[in-house]
């Protein structure tokens, strides 16, 4: 079958890379793509959210399935847009992408469902006195989310009284444009996030993916500035066999029953964020997309076709495929130009990737460069993927390769994995 892939992160060269393995494929496409991952398939320039030279470039090319990477084009009715038409979406209609397009929206569906998650209210410009009284009665730290897409910045998370009161103003204000016109306020949780990725095909069979950690902020021991992600791990040692059972039996079955009852058409990845509070899960987020940079480490511990998977979803019936999980741990470092996540240099050249022997460099903001010479293009340039027998194991690897890719101003964290390797030697 012919495949168009939506994206151009590391998570889309992760999800080329193994579907450039399945025996299914026969051309794989990637809208836009980026300087590498045109080893997997043909890069195409055109943008995600272009569904008119989407349909007509599907049209030309024979395209069975578009798979969407990330939410912007699901939240925007890619699905909807393509219902009518031959080719299969695997990714969820407008109405189940709400659950990441509108923290409100996925606020209520959790509430009717009894899925584990904060106490909360949302409030508008109208009831801003309501949501300043809301705050009085929580205790710091409080937390703060606009309730649209925010480019993953729409979250605050403010110690003091009078400073949250004054950001509740400020983002029904406009802070976030029309994404903050409505703010959810919820309880602060206390724990170790992880991330869960579920593979449903609308019709009440799914599959559960290896489960992973990312890790957010730019500096290490989790300080400075939230960013895309500067690596992941998986497995996660606390999400065993008895919080995994808690995890489907409270919020996996729920959500896919919840949205069965609702009639919302859910046919690809949902990905809850999830906090462990004291040995129970409950749902700090959904995204309707696999995380990133969590894909380019689980995608190694994926030991099934994830073409016939995908095609099986978008089509409405897992059936009994199999999802297998190899046992064998990964992660992913992710190496980051200087002064990101705030402006950084673009256009350096990067050089050694061709000497790696024990890791895979799952390419993100990069791009061709003049002369064939491969140049960074983005804040996130390379996210540097291994297995290994133990999670040391694969992260040493990686750690070597980054030794080993050299651009003008390559950072990475160097403490990847090390809360949960902590966490490991002192069960
Ligand atoms: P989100 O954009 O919803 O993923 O939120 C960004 C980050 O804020 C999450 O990954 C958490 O680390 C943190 N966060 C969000 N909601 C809460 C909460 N209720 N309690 C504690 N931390 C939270
Ligand atoms: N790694 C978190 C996300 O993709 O949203």
């Amino acid at each position: 079958m012919n495949i168009l892939l939506l994206g151009s992160g590391g998570r889309e060269s992760a999800l080329a890379w193994k579907m450039a393995q399945s025996p299914l494929l026969d051309k794989l496409f990637i809208a836009p793509g980026n300087g590498g991952t045109g080893q997997y398939g043909t890069n195409v320039a055109i943008s995600p959210l272009d569904f008119a030279a989407i349909d007509a470039f599907v049209s030309e090319n024979g395209i069975d399935m578009i798979v969407a990477g990330n939410e912007d084009p699901l939240v925007a009715g890619l699905y909807d847009y393509f219902e009518s038409k031959s080719v299969k979406v695997c990714g969820p209609s407008k109405a189940g992408a709400a659950l990441e397009g509108s923290k409100d929206f996925a606020k209520r569906f959790m509430e009717k469902n009894g899925i584990p998650t904060a106490r909360y209210r949302s409030f508008t410009a109208e009831t801003l006195q309501a949501g300043k009284e809301f705050l009085e009665s929580l205790k710091p730290p409080y937390v703060l989310k606009a309730d649209g897409l925010a480019a993953g910045k729409g979250v605050l998370i403010i110690d003091s009284l009078d400073e949250a009161k004054k950001a509740l103003e400020e983002m029904l204000g406009g802070m976030f444009g029309k994404s903050s016109a409505t703010v959810v306020i919820e309880e602060f949780l206390s724990g170790i996030e992880c991330s869960v990725f579920v593979l449903t095909d609308g019709n009440g069979g799914y599959r559960i993916l290896p489960v992973a950690k990312d890790y957010k902020r730019i500096g290490e021991g989790d300080t400075g500035l939230n960013t895309g992600g500067m690596g992941a791990v998986s497995p996660v040692v606390f999400a065993d066999e008895q919080f995994m059972a808690k995890v489907e039996s409270r919020i996996i079955k729920p959500t896919i029953e919840g949205l069965g009852k609702d009639g919302i058409v859910y046919r690809g990845f949902i990905f809850l964020g999830l906090i462990n509070v004291g040995g129970e899960p409950m749902v700090i987020e959904y995204n309707v997309r696999m995380g990133d940079p969590e894909t380019e480490a689980v995608m190694l511990r994926v030991d099934s076709d994830l073409v016939e998977l995908l095609d099986a979803a978008a089509s409405g019936n897992l059936g009994n495929l199999e999802l297998r999980h190899d046992p064998r741990p990964a992660v992913t470092v992710m190496m980051v130009s200087e002064g990101y996540p705030g402006s950084y240099p673009k256009g350096r050249e990067i050089t050694g990737l061709e000497t790696l022997t024990e890791s895979i460099p799952f390419h993100a903001g990069t791009a061709a460069g003049e002369d064939g010479k491969l140049v960074t293009s983005g804040g996130r340039v390379i996210s540097v993927s291994s297995t290994g027998t133990d999670i040391a194991d694969a992260l040493a690897k990686s750690y070597r390769s980054i030794e080993k890719i050299k651009f003008e101003g390559k950072y990475s964290r160097r403490d990847i994995g090390a809360d949960l390797m902590a966490l490991a030697a002192n069960k």
